[in-house]
């Protein structure tokens, strides 16, 4: 007779954009409930959590949730300078955590939550997707099979219309969001020390505008290869969303670029470029009322793997609390070396 799975029961902290996507997601995931919401905006929250299959009330704080209900795990959603309260309330109440990332605006408040939960035993993840995103996850495992030589070089791009959906316009306040540098960027500076391990050394330039660091332009070295990474959210609105990476090894070279449609290519030695196999997504049993989650990728891969800890009860060992601090200390690297650009 098969086991029956507990029901792993959900407190989800801000039912904003990326919070509506882990509704969808927790709704396809079987064995996933969402109990309870945190929001300012209640009714719209309800309305929306209800919509995309999770009915839920929704409380204006996480210690009012904490006291309705009872739950196995919060995932912190909030605006970024929101994430420390939070995801050590939800440490200190003994609960396991999800994270978006940035895990937080500094080091310091990065190093108290690490401290929280070491000293609560918590399972942790943060929302640090590309190590969970099909072709970045492909490109690490290309690089681990040693099939194209050594990598020489290793370019990573990301960029965005100017981000306008958040509340009172928090992406654009520096104290709340860190500015592109720390909303934007750090994915592929995550992605870095995911593949790369840190760097030997680190050059950058920045462009502020009055959203705070709103370019980054950086330059890694490691032995005998060289990273850059770009990322910024200074394009026009409708200008839209590019993330792409190219790895130049001896004897191939793999490339993706979200923008052509073409997905992972890989051009190896005297033949045609050709598309490099990525495993897509598998969305589980259920489908969320609002779409097909496989379409959700990385998203979808790194709340099934939380979910997954969850029930083993073992520590997630991709995208830690550490990483992200870690990510979080280099960023900031980052910004303060390329401080002096005034745009
Ligand atoms: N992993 C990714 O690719 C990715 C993508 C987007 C956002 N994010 C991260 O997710 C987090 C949330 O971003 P978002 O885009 O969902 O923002 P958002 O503005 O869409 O949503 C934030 C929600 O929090 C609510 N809120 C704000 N302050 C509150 C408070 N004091 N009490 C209760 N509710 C409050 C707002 O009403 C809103 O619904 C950020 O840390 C962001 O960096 C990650």
């Amino acid at each position: 007779m098969m086991k029956e799975e507990k029901q792993l029961r959900g407190i989800l902290v801000g039912c904003g954009f990326m919070g509506g996507m882990h509704a969808q997601i927790y709704h396809a995931l079987p064995g996933v409930e969402i109990v309870a919401g945190v929001d300012g905006r209640i009714p719209e929250s309800e309305e929306k959590l209800a919509k995309l299959g999770c009915p839920a009330p929704v409380f204006a704080s996480l210690s009012e949730a904490l006291a309705a209900v009872e739950c196995d795990f919060v995932d912190v959603c909030l605006p970024t300078h929101q994430h420390k309260g939070n995801a050590v309330e939800a440490i200190e109440a003994g609960k396991a955590l999800f994270c978006e990332k940035p895990l937080a605006l500094s080091v310091e408040e990065a190093d108290a939550i690490v401290e929280a939960a070491e000293r609560n035993g918590t399972l942790a993840q943060v929302g640090h997707c590309l190590r969970f995103w099909p072709e970045y996850m492909r490109l690490i495992e290309y690089h681990k099979s040693g099939d194209g030589g050594q990598l020489l070089s290793l370019n990573l791009i990301r960029r965005a219309g100017r981000p306008d959906y958040g509340i009172d316009n928090w992406l654009n306040n520096e104290d709340q969001s860190g500015g592109a540098a720390l909303d934007l960027h750090i994915h592929d500076t995550d992605f870095v020390l995911a593949m790369l391990g840190q760097p030997k050394s680190i050059e950058s330039k920045v462009t502020r505008d009055f959203s705070g660091p709103v370019h980054v332009f950086s330059l890694m070295e490691y032995d005998g290869l060289i990273v850059s990474s770009e990322g910024g959210w200074n394009y026009p609105k409708k200008w839209g969303f590019q993330m792409a990476f190219q790895a130049v090894y001896e004897n191939a070279v793999l490339d993706f670029d979200s923008s052509n449609g073409k997905g992972l290519m890989i051009c190896e030695g005297e033949t045609e470029p050709r598309a490099l196999d990525v495993v897509q997504t598998d969305a589980g049993e259920s489908q969320s009322g609002e779409g097909n989650v496989s379409d959700l990728g990385g998203y979808l891969n790194e709340l099934k793997y939380f979910v997954k800890c969850l029930r083993s009860g073992e520590a997630p060992a991709i995208a830690t609390l550490q990483d992200a601090r870690d990510t979080l200390a280099l960023t900031l690297k980052e910004i303060e070396l390329g401080e002096g650009v005034k745009v």
